[in-house]
């Protein structure tokens, strides 16, 4: 299983005081030497963690690829271009939100995204679409010509946390899944399932499958399971295990979990 570690996080500390510290370049190498296989990176529209200038400095120095999640946006498109990473994610994009929070809309976005898959493969950089797991959405992927897919986990790991941690009874429970535990655990099954089923029909498609968003140390092992997702990308669990740890044994910690 592949590790791209997303290092959003260490700019979202940086810029809670708008200084120059800490530096997301920074941990490149150290992500690198603790087993990450890639560098996950979200230039936003908003520019609220990772900027332009953060950007072009890991493209430039990573040793392993660089996969640039971006939304579709036209202005942001031909930033990724001149940027060169080695591969661009599309994500849906809300401003609002306080991180993605589903997969991308092939009905309203179509036309853009297909557009904008075929500017980049022109300009040799690889592309993906962040999607739900669903088998309309793979379909749509493959149509437009993507070489990878990532499935959203989002739905998986919410249901997870509400199962098998105590956010239940912390200002953080999620409403809408605050119902029994029975019911959690069949909603766990199907959610697990969805991810398969999509893998698969990726697999068959003959698209590279990925896997992310609230995946952690405790939720990934069932993610593993999955044979057809080939890639992890996981941000905030490591980043949030750094402040305890340090950022290169927490990398380490889940490398080894993915193993
Ligand atoms: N993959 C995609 C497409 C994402 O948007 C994100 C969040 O930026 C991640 C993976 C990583 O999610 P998390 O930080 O929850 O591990």
């Amino acid at each position: 299983m592949l590790l791209g570690v997303n290092i959003d996080h260490i700019a979202v500390l940086r810029e809670a005081r708008k200084i120059n510290d800490p530096d997301p370049l920074d941990a490149i190498a150290l992500a690198v030497r603790a087993g990450a296989d890639q560098i996950t990176i979200h230039l936003r529209e908003d520019r609220r963690h990772i900027n332009d200038d953060d950007a072009r400095r890991i493209i430039a120095h990573s040793p392993v690829p660089v996969n640039l999640e971006c939304s579709v946006n036209p202005d942001i498109v031909e930033i990724v271009a001149e940027l060169k990473p080695h591969r661009a994610t599309f994500v849906p994009e809300n401003r609002e939100e306080v991180t993605t929070e589903g997969g991308l809309n092939f009905e309203t976005q179509y036309a853009n995204l297909d557009k904008a898959v075929h500017y980049l493969k022109a300009r040799e950089i690889e592309t993906s679409f962040f999607i739900d797991p669903t088998k309309e959405a793979i379909k749509a992927a493959k149509g437009i010509g993507v070489a990878w897919v990532e499935l959203h986990t989002g739905a998986y790991a919410n249901i997870y946390a509400m199962l098998y941690s105590n956010l239940k009874n912390t200002p953080h429970c999620i409403k809408e899944l605050d119902v029994e535990r029975s019911k959690l655990s069949k909603m766990l099954k199907a959610s697990l399932e969805a991810l398969e089923i999509a893998a698969d029909e990726g697999e068959e498609y003959g698209l590279k499958v990925a896997a992310g968003h609230g995946l952690n140390y405790q939720n990934v092992k069932a993610i593993c399971a999955l044979q057809n997702i080939v890639e992890l990308n996981i941000g905030q669990s490591i980043i949030a295990r750094s402040v305890f740890s340090g950022f290169e044994e927490a990398v380490k910690e889940m490398r080894a979990r993915l193993q």
